[in-house]
C-alpha cells in the first residue's frame, strides 16, 4: 500500500497570471533536505499542493525530483520553480546550470525558473536572454524573479522587454510590500510571498491569534489566508511536519472581515527576516 495516497487532497485555487493558472498556495522546501524533503514533498503532493518551489541554494533539488517521481503525480500537474543562484547567471553558465537542475529534479523542464538574487556583477539583459533561450527550447516554461525591487522590475520589463511571470519576495503581516505589490498588479506580475509565517514569527502573535479563534483556526492560517486573498498574491510556506502541511492547506474557507484586515494592516511592517549581506536596496 502506498502510505502517501491514504491522504485526503485539497483543493487548492489558481489564479490566473498572465494565462497561466498558478496555485496561489504552494510549498516551500529551503531547509529540507534527504528523506526529510522527500516525505514532504510527497505528503505535500498527497494533500493536493501542486506548487513546489526549489533553488540550487537549497541542495534539494535530487530530493524534490525524487518525491516527485515517487508520488504518481502526473509531472504536467505540478508546477515547479527552481532558481538559479549568483555564479550561474552569466551567459555561459545558465544552460549548464540549469540542465544540470533538470537532471537533479528528473524531469525536461521546469515551470518556472528565477534569478534568485538580483546581481550586480551580470547584465540584468545577458542573464533574461539565456533564460529566454532556455524558454523558446521548451526547457523552462515560465520566467521568474526573486528579490527585484522596483528598479529591477523596471529594468526587467523596460529595458529587457521581459515581464516576469512572478517576483518572489518577503511578504507577511509584518512587512508591508506596498510599493512594489501595485506597480507588479498593473504590470500583471505575481507576488509570490516568500516566508509568508515570518519563520515562526506568525504564529506567536497575539492579534493573529485573536483573529484566528474567531475562525476556529491558527495565527499561521489567519496570515496565508490574508495573503492569497490579495490580487495577484501566492503563498509558498515551508513546513516540517504533516500537521502543519495539512494546516497550511486548510485556509481557503476562511473569510476575513474588513475589521480583521484592518488589524492585520495596522501590525508593524518593519521586520524584515531574509536580509543578506547581497540583498539590494529595498523600496
Ligand atoms: N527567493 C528567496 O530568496 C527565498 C527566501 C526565503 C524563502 N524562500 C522560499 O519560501 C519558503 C517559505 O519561507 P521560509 O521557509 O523562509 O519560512 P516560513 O514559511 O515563513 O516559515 C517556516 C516556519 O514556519 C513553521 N510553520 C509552518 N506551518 C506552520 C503552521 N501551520 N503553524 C505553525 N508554524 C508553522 C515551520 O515549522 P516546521 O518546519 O516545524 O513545520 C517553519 O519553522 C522557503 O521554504 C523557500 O521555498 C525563498
Amino acid at each position: 500500500m502506498n502510505l502517501f495516497r491514504t491522504r485526503t487532497p485539497r483543493t487548492i485555487p489558481r489564479m490566473d497570471v498572465q494565462g497561466v493558472a498558478l496555485p496561489v498556495l504552494g510549498f516551500g522546501t529551503s531547509g529540507l533536505q534527504g528523506w526529510r524533503c522527500r516525505r514532504m514533498v510527497r505528503i505535500a503532493l498527497a494533500l493536493g499542493y501542486r506548487h513546489l518551489d526549489t533553488a540550487q541554494a537549497y541542495g534539494n533539488e535530487d530530493d524534490v525530483g525524487r518525491a516527485i517521481a515517487a508520488a504518481g503525480v502526473a509531472r504536467s500537474d505540478v508546477f515547479l520553480t527552481t532558481k538559479l543562484e549568483h555564479a550561474h547567471l552569466g551567459r555561459r553558465h545558465v544552460r549548464p546550470a540549469l540542465e544540470a537542475s533538470l537532471a537533479r529534479l528528473r524531469t525536461d523542464y521546469v515551470d518556472l525558473l528565477m534569478i534568485h538574487w538580483p546581481s550586480e556583477q551580470v547584465p540584468l539583459q545577458e542573464t533574461l536572454a539565456a533564460f529566454a533561450e532556455l524558454r523558446d527550447a521548451g526547457k523552462v516554461r515560465h520566467i521568474g524573479v526573486c528579490n527585484f525591487t522596483l528598479r529591477h522590475l523596471r529594468e526587467a520589463i523596460e529595458t529587457c522587454g521581459v515581464t516576469p511571470l512572478c517576483n518572489q519576495v518577503e511578504y507577511h503581516p509584518f512587512l508591508a510590500q506596498s510599493r512594489l505589490l501595485p506597480y507588479m498588479r498593473g504590470a500583471g506580475i505575481a507576488l509570490v510571498a516568500y516566508s509568508p509565517l515570518a519563520r515562526g514569527l506568525v504564529p506567536r502573535d497575539p492579534v493573529l491569534r485573536r483573529i484566528g479563534a474567531r475562525h476556529g483556526k491558527s495565527a499561521a492560517q489567519v496570515a496565508l489566508a490574508w495573503l492569497v486573498s490579495q490580487a495577484l498574491v501566492a503563498a509558498i510556506p515551508k513546513a516540517s511536519s504533516e500537521r502543519n502541511c495539512i494546516a497550511n492547506a486548510e485556509i481557503f474557507d476562511i473569510r476575513l472581515g474588513a475589521d480583521e484586515v484592518a488589524a492585520i494592516e495596522a501590525l508593524p511592517k518593519d521586520r524584515r527576516i531574509i536580509d543578506p549581506s547581497w540583498a539590494p536596496s529595498w523600496d
